[in-house]
């Protein structure tokens, strides 16, 4: 039986430690009021010893004492770390680096993700796994492998790669003029010429290129998949934690969990300190590969072992980032991990107890959220986000970009979350979707850096726009079709009829050059015009690099019952704050009337019976935090005072509140 989200628990190896002290580790779970543990996704050369000879018994006996310990369980599938009696018996299943060397044994993630041979071995033990456990009561969800990472350039995967194209463009003719191949020569006349890398190559293969990593990743997850389903019981969930800060760009993050049950992440901050815009909006970004809510599969217990400078959170932050999590839609925080093993290449990782098993300073934090979580999890139980504004994020866009980024400075994520803090200060609440999506309920969209916009996707957006809908494309916009090739016509490309007027040229800013008289854009910044006599000039640059003085920085046109806006700069935080204000005001999205230190963030998570407000204080001082309306705390250690209609709330340091808005 699934608990009532959201859930608290960790990684545990129960691999790693004699069978006598398993009781022990669980019962310090228990008592930090954890009721998830997820086990198994590294264990198996101990699962399988030798090639057939499987031994489960351990893990069942694992399964059956976390239950007694009421800590559900999460199965991994081991993909991640095939045993060496697996690649040495079978050296083809080993990856190749993009330069040219095998990965070798002793790490993980040294498999060839293409290799029939591995896919077969790995569906041997999942089945094995499966068949055992599948209808155990106590095993709520399963994840496949973990954080799926490493590509293969061997001979084998590039005839795939090879493959993959054929069916794609059918013909030779069709690839060589979708890749403009006459350029320097490139035109192949057969199959097995096209080349499979990953940097300097032709912008069309490249793209390609992530789009093959994409479905090969998402086969070799499609037959675990397969696999467990076939076996499992139907209430038992099918994920996997993605990793890189959810950002990583290996392949698309939309199409990978479209397979899936549930989109889980791995929520890491390293070096320094949480960084409160950018995490909400990659809780955000991950709570939009399935619009759902999500699992935090992994956080840091204090700190990584992979940073630069390895420091611990500040007291109280490591509970304040699992409080921003779950506003913005986690149903479930695991820490990494429970405790380090003895030896292995994460020694100096943060965990929960110690070397000698005994708690870690972080424990009485854990099991302040536990006890939290205790207090607030029938409240919180079917609540999530919603949200009439959202940010579009593509990964065509993502990786043209990327692939030829003119200007080192041009980091998207920066981008994107320049945009989104202050939409997030406005309105709170902030989606973070694809574009081609059901985009009924939102009033306004916000499209930073939307590069690859084919016909499809300029049409699906004219729909919703026709329909009233408020479209503000960012810098960068419309300037490559689905082949990543240059639009013929200038940016937004198939958009710029619509908006009636253009991009005449695109500038790398070495430094910040001026909007108007007061605001400054830096990194990029788009000579705009207007084709049109109903397009408005919203902005203009003012003196600055000679080339945009004094033209269009930002143009508007109404268009059936909305709007399309170009806005081809990224102008300083003053100017952005208001820029989003307008685009939010004329949109007729609700501006949150909320009144907050810059530091503290509320999220809102609702459903048809209630809403729940969360606060959370992200700095290290005290805070006030004053809301219209009237709120009941739901966490004792947090008193509220109301007023005639407002609630004023107050924050210790790190500190975060939970309130149920009374109706
Ligand atoms: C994750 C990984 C875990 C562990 C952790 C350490 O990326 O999934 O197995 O290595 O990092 O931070």
């Amino acid at each position: 039986m699934t608990p009532n989200a959201p859930l608290l628990g960790s990684a545990w190896y129960p691999e790693q430690w004699p069978e006598s002290r398993w009781d022990a580790d669980l019962a310090l779970m228990e008592q930090a009021h954890m009721n998830v543990v997820r086990i198994g996704e590294f264990a198996w050369s101990t699962l399988e010893p030798s090639e057939g000879r499987y031994d489960l018994d351990w893990l069942d006996r694992a399964i059956t004492l976390a239950g007694k310990h009421h800590l559900a369980v999460v199965l991994g599938t081991p993909t991640d770390a095939p045993p060496a009696w697996l690649t040495t018996k079978y050296p083809d299943t080993l990856g190749m680096n993009a330069d040219g060397h095998y990965r070798e044994h002793g790490g993980r993630r040294q498999f060839n993700y293409a290799s029939l041979r591995y896919r077969q071995l790995c569906a041997l033990i999942v089945r094995q796994m499966a068949q055992r456990f599948g209808h155990n009561p106590n095993i709520i969800g399963w994840q496949i492998g973990n954080e799926y990472t490493d590509e293969s350039f061997d001979t084998a995967t590039r005839a795939q790669f090879q493959h993959f194209l054929q069916a794609k463009y059918k013909t030779l003719d069709n690839l060589n003029r979708q890749w403009t191949t006459a350029y320097w020569s490139q035109t192949y006349t057969a199959w097995d010429q096209i080349p499979m890398v990953n940097t300097n190559g032709n912008p069309g293969l490249l793209l390609e290129h992530k789009h093959f990593v994409t479905a090969t990743w998402r086969s070799f997850q499609k037959e675990q998949v397969d696999v467990l389903r076939a076996a499992i019981l139907p209430s038992q969930f099918i994920t996997t934690n993605i990793g890189g800060l959810a950002w990583s760009d290996n392949w698309d993050h939309y199409e990978m969990t479209e397979d899936l049950d549930l989109a889980s992440w791995d929520d890491y901050v390293g070096q320094g300190h949480l960084q409160p815009a950018r995490n909400a909006m990659l809780n955000d970004f991950v709570r939009g590969w399935k619009r759902q809510n999500f699992w935090v599969m992994e956080t840091q217990p204090g700190s990584v072992n992979w940073a630069p400078i390895n420091n611990a959170l500040a007291p109280g932050e490591t509970r304040a980032l699992a409080w921003q999590t779950i506003g913005h839609g986690a149903d479930a925080v695991l820490y990494w991990q429970w405790r380090d093993a003895l030896n292995g290449q994460e020694q100096y990782h943060g965990a929960i107890a110690g070397p000698d098993g005994k708690p870690l300073p972080i424990y009485d934090e854990i099991e302040q959220l536990g006890r939290d979580l205790d207090l607030t999890r029938s409240a919180l139980a079917g609540t999530s986000p919603h949200a009439e504004v959202a940010v579009l994020h593509d990964y065509d866009s993502r990786w043209a970009i990327d692939f030829q980024l003119h200007t080192r400075e041009y980091d998207q994520q920066q981008v994107l979350v320049r945009f989104y803090a202050q939409l997030q200060e406005l309105v709170r609440s902030v989606d973070v979707i694809r574009p081609i999506t059901n985009l009924d309920g939102y009033k306004l969209l916000v499209a930073p850096s939307l590069n690859v916009i084919p016909q499809t996707l300029a049409d699906h957006l004219m729909a919703w726009v026709q329909a009233g809908g408020h479209l503000l494309l960012g810098p960068r916009s419309g300037m490559k079709d689905e082949y990543n090739s240059l639009h013929p016509q200038r940016q937004p490309g198939p958009l710029a009829a619509a908006l009636g007027g253009r991009v005449e040229q695109y500038y790398a800013l070495t430094e910040p050059v001026r909007i108007g008289k007061d605001a400054t854009t830096d990194i990029w910044a788009e000579q705009l015009s207007t084709t049109a006599a109903d397009t408005t000039v919203d902005l203009r640059y003012g003196v600055a690099n000679g080339w945009l003085d004094g033209r269009p920085a930002m143009i508007t046109r109404a268009v059936g019952r909305g709007s399309i806006s170009y806005l081809g700069a990224l102008p300083d935080e003053a100017s952005m704050r208001s820029l989003m204000s307008t685009a939010v005001h004329d949109a007729h999205v609700a501006a949150s009337s909320a009144s907050l230190p810059k530091d503290v963030e509320l999220c809102i998570r609702s459903n048809a019976e209630r809403t729940i407000a969360i606060l959370i204080n992200h700095s290290n001082a005290a805070q006030q935090a004053v809301l219209t309306g009237r709120y009941r705390s739901l966490l004792p250690a947090v008193s509220t005072r109301p007023g005639a209609n407002t609630t004023t709330v107050e924050l210790p340091m790190q500190g975060v509140a939970v309130l149920e808005v009374s109706r």
